[in-house]
């Protein structure tokens, strides 16, 4: 049985893995990732799918603005192990995020997807039109979906990250790890020589 939670700290590595089997390298390419790098996501809008244990889904949602002070959150990336898809997990995954951020107030979601898929939940590009990414990307797959009602009417300008920042790895931590690291391996070619 899937069951869709919040994700925990120790289900990074297994989010990472999935989104690099889902999206590749080039996922940090993409413009949205210029919206997330450096933030966190929004409060309990990062789920999971599980199955036996094992993450199979992910999604997670993040705070935007789409023009200036219109507030709204960008979903993505959302992704499903392949051997797991056509099983409705990614769409349990859309859904329990989208209540879960009506629930908690928020007013709009925008994404760049296909909108034969999230057509089903309801996103459309009707007031997106006069939005814009910060960076390239394909007009006619810049989606929204209004939480409130008219919570995209007259939406224009530039979609903007404005999640909290996340917080930057100790440099101090860093150079200790890697000398850490350096001198383990000394040691195991001293003793395999
Ligand atoms: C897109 C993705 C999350 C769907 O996950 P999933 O768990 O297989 O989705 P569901 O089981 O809920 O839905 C399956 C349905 O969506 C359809 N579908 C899947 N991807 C689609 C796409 N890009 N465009 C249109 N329809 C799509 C399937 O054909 C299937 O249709 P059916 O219900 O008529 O049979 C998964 O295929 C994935 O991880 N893809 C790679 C990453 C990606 O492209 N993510 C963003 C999508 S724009």
């Amino acid at each position: 049985m899937v069951t869709i939670r919040e994700e925990k700290i120790a289900d990074v590595a297994a989010r990472e893995a999935l989104l690099d089997i889902a999206y590749g390298a080039s996922r940090f390419t993409k413009t949205c990732e210029r919206l997330r790098e450096g933030r966190l996501p929004a409060d309990g809008l990062s789920l999971v799918a599980v199955e036996r244990g094992r993450i199979v889904g992910t999604v997670r949602l993040w705070h935007v603005t789409a023009g200036p002070e219109r507030l709204a959150l960008l979903l993505g990336p959302l992704a499903v192990d392949p051997a797991h898809r056509n099983r409705g997990i990614g769409s349990a995954l859309v859904r329990r995020a989208i209540a879960r951020a009506r629930l908690a107030g928020h007013r709009a979601i925008v994404l760049i997807g296909d909108a034969p898929y999230y057509g089903r939940f309801g996103f459309t590009a009707a007031a997106t039109g006069e939005l814009w990414m910060p960076g390239h990307f394909e007009r006619e797959r810049l989606l929204g979906l209004e939480l409130k009602a008219d919570a995209l009417a007259g939406a224009r300008g530039l979609i903007a990250a404005t999640g909290a920042l996340a917080p930057k790895p100790d440099l101090a931590v860093l150079v200790a790890i890697d000398r850490h690291s350096r001198k383990r391996a000394g040691t195991r070619r001293a003793l395999a020589a």
